[in-house]
C-alpha cells in the first residue's frame, strides 16, 4: 500500500465506524442515493489526504458512509474525470483506499449516451463490457506483473446476474450493453458514433472505464450501471449539453433508485 493510500485509509477509518463491504460511485443524476443515505457521515474529498477534488458542477465531491435499506455502505458522491486534468490515474487513490478499508464490491454509475433506439433517455443500462476508445490506461507506469490485469470478466458476471434479478423483483427497467469510453469533454461526432456502432458499442460516456481498470487491479469486484441521458450524437436533432444530461437524468431517477435499493438490500442479505 502506498503512503498516500495508508494516510487516506487511516483518516477515513477513524471517522466511519463499522466496516463496509459495498461502495457505490455516484455519477451525474445519481445524487438521489446520497439523499437516501441514513446515519450519513459525510467527508469532503478536500479533507481526505490524497483524494482529488472534481471541478464538475453536479459532482459533489464527498465520501459518505451510512445505510440504505438497512445495509451499510460507502458512497463516493462525485468523481474526477480524465478530461478535468488529463490524469487517467485520478481515481487511483480513492479506489485503492476503498480496498484498504475492506470494501469488496464497487458499483460504478454514470450518465451515458445511447446508441440504441430501444434504450431511450431516462432508462438504466447494466454495463456488461467496455471498449476503451480513449487508448489511455490508468495502469501505465504501474509496477510489477500485477499491471497485466485480466479484463475478461471485468464486469463481474455473478454481480450482473444479481442486478438482473434485482431489476425483475423490484420492477425496475434495466437494459444492458457495451460501454465505450471517449475521453471527452467534447461530445462525440456523429461519425464517431457510427464507428462505435460498427465496433459493437451500445453506450458512450466520459468516465468509468479507468475506474473499472483500477478497481480490477486493486482486486475489487466490479459492477456498473449507466443512466441514459440522451441518444448519441447524430441520432437526434437536439443539441448535446451537460445541462440536458442533468435534466434527463432526473426523469430516470425513480427507476434507478428502485433498482439500487433492491440490489443494495439483496447484496446485504446474500453477500456475493
Ligand atoms: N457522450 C458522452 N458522454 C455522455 C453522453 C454522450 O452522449 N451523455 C452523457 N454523458
Amino acid at each position: 500500500m502506498t503512503e498516500k493510500v495508508q494516510k487516506a485509509t487511516d483518516f477515513i477509518r477513524a471517522r466511519i465506524g463499522e466496516q463496509k463491504r459495498l461502495a457505490i460511485v455516484l455519477g451525474s443524476g445519481l445524487g438521489g442515493l446520497a439523499d437516501a443515505l441514513q446515519d450519513a457521515i459525510t467527508i469532503p474529498y478536500a479533507d481526505i489526504p490524497g483524494f482529488p477534488v472534481s471541478g464538475v458542477a453536479s459532482h459533489a465531491g464527498a465520501l459518505m458512509a451510512g445505510h440504505i435499506e438497512g445495509a451499510p455502505l460507502l458512497l463516493l458522491a462525485g468523481r474526477v474525470h480524465y478530461y478535468e486534468g488529463g490524469d487517467a490515474q485520478a481515481m487511483a487513490v480513492p479506489i485503492q483506499t476503498l480496498k484498504a478499508l475492506g470494501v469488496e464490491t464497487i458499483i460504478l454509475t454514470n450518465a451515458a449516451g445511447s446508441l440504441r433506439k430501444d434504450v431511450p433517455p431516462g432508462s438504466a443500462s447494466l454495463i456488461t463490457d467496455h471498449i476503451n476508445f480513449s487508448g489511455l490506461n490508468p495502469l501505465i507506469g504501474a509496477p510489477g506483473n500485477e499491471r497485466f490485469v485480466d479484463l475478461s470478466d471485468a464486469y463481474d458476471p455473478a454481480l450482473c446476474a444479481r442486478f438482473r434479478a434485482a431489476a425483475k423483483n423490484s420492477e425496475a427497467e434495466l437494459h444492458e450493453g457495451v460501454y465505450v469510453w471517449f475521453s471527452g469533454p467534447s461530445f462525440e461526432t456523429p461519425a464517431e458514433i457510427r464507428a462505435t456502432r460498427v465496433l459493437g458499442g451500445d453506450l458512450v460516456g466520459m468516465s468509468t472505464v479507468p475506474e473499472v481498470i483500477l478497481a480490477r487491479h486493486a482486486g475489487l469486484r466490479v459492477g456498473a450501471v449507466s443512466l441514459i441521458t440522451n441518444y448519441a450524437a447524430g441520432m437526434e436533432a437536439e443539441e448535446l449539453s451537460h445541462a440536458m444530461t442533468m435534466k434527463v437524468a432526473a426523469t430516470g431517477a425513480d427507476n434507478i433508485m428502485k433498482l439500487f435499493k433492491a440490489i443494495i438490500s439483496d447484496l446485504n442479505a446474500n453477500p456475493l
